[in-house]
């Protein structure tokens, strides 16, 4: 009854007190926020009869195609006429025949008004940029109930991004996704204006790609024994003559159609290939290229810590490597590969007499520099072939070359270190980055690695730390957000790690630092989850724990403030001592010293989660 009761006073007061506003005059619904945005009466109206026009667009770019492909499939709408740019009713892409500056290699300006739209930028993958927006202004009930007349707003929009490197990591070693899976990921990249899909195919318990030289990689290295029924960290090792049947490989043919794919979405695709740790798969199909070649013996499988380790004393895992890498550098034709080179566990190396002596004969300090002298001679050999290299921040342990990209996830720690001796720094710390980490409270999340990156916090993340001079931020190319699949196993789980997520790494990395507005966002995230989920894709609909800030008055009075990160949610509160029945939040309220506030959600008319419990001391 009491719950009734609630759930009826909410509805009353539902308009007067939800949290979030719907946009004002001259915002609109895209993510990312764009440069800038100017609104203006009236309407554009997309229909069957609508021209979709391009002007000076080769005609082979797989814009033309792809802008069709994915406008009919929005709208329903059948064979739409590609025609001339001229005349009313037309959608026109069109690349701009004198540069426009402002814009840069990836902006683009999007005109819409009511006769004609226009999408002009320096290059397709601007062009491409302004499609994704024009999609945004669509309602997302047309993708579910196809109408006749789409209304889109007249409106000036100018955009281009913050930094140049807008990342997603994947790893399909821990968990194999399909080709099939793997395409759907990068349309939805292609969305959010992500252009780097980092791929993570070797690693302790698989490895994926087809190597024609070293067959036994994928006939021995992409399997594992099925341990899927046993919790991830307390898997049993393999067996010694224990049947390996999880895992799986990409052909060359597979790798090459997801760069094409990932290109017509305008995504450079960076293989990684680990090295000298993380190497099991490896060191199963090719134990000679262990520290204890005669000996040695390893399965595919999870270990903890990963101690395998490629003996970097000896010459034929530097060909190995290098023959592997050469095929690499054939199929992804990005500049940059991912080398990964983090937790490389070093024991191996510390009683190895080859590794010693390389040591000595280098006069190396130690094995964090045998690390670094391996980096270098695989870097040289890849930059001869026009290729740059990218690893862990773990590179900097040992001595990394200045030419080195560093990938920064043990926190900013290590990319303000690189960035301020001169490297260029890739930021993916893992307190803001890493989308393996729960996203709301544990108790009602599906099971992850650990840690606590919600929306807001992932939203929080900047590339560039304030510790950095404006010159030294300057090496910062942008920001990344990395899926590690120990938990994920399915498609279905990695969508729902990857969104809304994605969504706020989109906007840290694309907008200007001084658009970004949390409660802007938020309310836009709600219609945006609605179209993700219309688009087909699963998501995690929310942390709806009430956030508390206490804020401190006099020595015995304390302010609080409650926020939620989901639009449209109704908040309570008790105080110990002083409230007898849940109030509901409409405002910042004050408390003693000395008690204990709980807050709860309810969303939908539905009591969300458990409390939030203060205890202000
Ligand atoms: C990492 O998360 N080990 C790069
Ligand atoms: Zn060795």
């Amino acid at each position: 009854m009491k719950r009734n009761y609630l759930v009826l006073l909410c509805c009353l007061l539902t308009t007067a007190c939800v949290l979030g506003q719907t946009p004002s005059k001259g915002q609109l619904n895209i993510i990312p926020e764009p440069v800038s945005i100017s609104t203006s009466e009236g309407t554009f109206t997309l229909s069957a009869q609508t021209k979709i026009a391009y002007d000076n667009v080769p005609k082979t770019d797989p814009l033309i195609s792809y802008v069709v492909t994915y406008l009919e499939k929005y709208t329903g709408f059948k064979n739409l006429q590609t025609k001339n740019a001229k005349g009313n009713n037309v959608v026109v892409f069109s690349l701009n025949k004198k540069k426009n500056k402002t814009l840069g290699n990836e902006g683009y300006t999007l005109s819409i008004m009511p006769h004609r739209v226009v999408v002009a930028a320096n290059t397709t993958t601007g062009l491409f940029y302004g499609f994704q927006t024009l999609y945004q202004l669509m309602p997302m009930e047309i993708i579910t109930h196809h109408q006749n007349e789409i209304a889109l707003p007249c409106a000036e929009i100018t955009d281009y991004p913050r930094f140049e490197w807008r990342g997603n990591h994947m790893d399909c070693v821990r968990h194999f996704f399909s080709i099939d899976y793997i395409k759907k990921h990068l349309d939805m990249l292609a969305v959010y204006k992500i252009n780097k899909f980092h791929w993570h195919l070797t690693d302790e318990q698989g490895w994926r790609p087809q190597i024609d030289k070293y067959p036994l990689l994928t006939e021995i290295g992409a399997w594992r024994v099925d341990r899927e029924n046993e919790p991830w960290e307390k898997i049993t090792p393999p067996k010694e003559g224990e049947k390996a049947t999880y895992g799986g490989f990409y052909t060359k043919a597979e790798m090459k159609d997801i760069v094409k794919y990932a290109a017509e979405r305008h995504i450079d695709v960076i293989p990684e290939i680990e090295f000298p740790g993380h190497c099991s798969a490896i060191l199963a199909a090719y134990p000679e290229y262990a520290c204890d070649d005669e000996h040695y013996y390893v399965q595919p499988g999870d270990y903890w810590p990963p101690k395998a380790i490629l003996c970097a004393g000896n010459d034929k895992t530097l060909v190995f490597l290098k023959d592997v890498l050469t095929e690499i550098a054939e199929i992804f034709p990005y500049e940059y590969i991912h080398v990964g080179g983090d937790e490389a566990y070093k024991d191996n190396w510390k009683i190895c007499p080859k590794c010693q002596k390389r040591i000595k004969e280098l006069q190396l300090k130690n094995e964090e520099e045998l690390q670094g002298w391996m980096v270098e001679e695989i870097e040289k050999f890849l930059n001869a072939k026009g290729k740059k290299i990218i690893g862990w921040d773990e590179l900097l342990d040992g001595k990394v070359t200045p030419t080195a990209t560093i990938m920064s996830w043990r926190g900013t720690k290590g990319g303000i270190a690189a960035a301020k001796r001169g490297n260029t720094v890739i930021m993916s710390p893992n307190r803001f980055c890493y989308y393996d980490y729960y996203q709301g409270n544990r108790r009602f999340q599906p099971e992850a690695i650990g840690g606590f990156v919600s929306l807001k916090k992932a939203y929080e993340f900047d590339p560039i730390p304030d510790d950095l001079t404006p010159e030294e931020g300057a090496f910062v190319k942008g920001g990344q957000a990395n899926l590690w699949a120990e938990f994920i196993k399915t498609p279905e789980h990695m969508e729902y790690m990857l969104l809304p997520r994605i969504c706020a790494l989109s906007e840290c990395v694309w907008s200007e630092k001084a658009h970004k507005n949390w409660n802007h966002f938020r309310d836009k995230i709600d219609e945006h989850k609605k179209r993700i989920g219309a688009m087909g894709y699963n998501y995690c609909k929310g942390s709806f724990a009430p956030i508390a800030t206490v804020d401190t008055l006099t020595q015995n009075r304390y302010r609080i403030t409650l926020d939620n990160e989901v639009k449209n949610t109704i908040m309570y509160y008790t105080i110990s001592g002083q409230t007898t029945s849940p109030v509901l939040y409409t405002q910042p309220f004050e408390v003693p010293k000395n008690c204990t506030v709980k807050a709860i959600t309810l969303y939908k008319g539905e009591w969300q989660e458990e409390p939030t419990v203060i205890e202000v001391k």
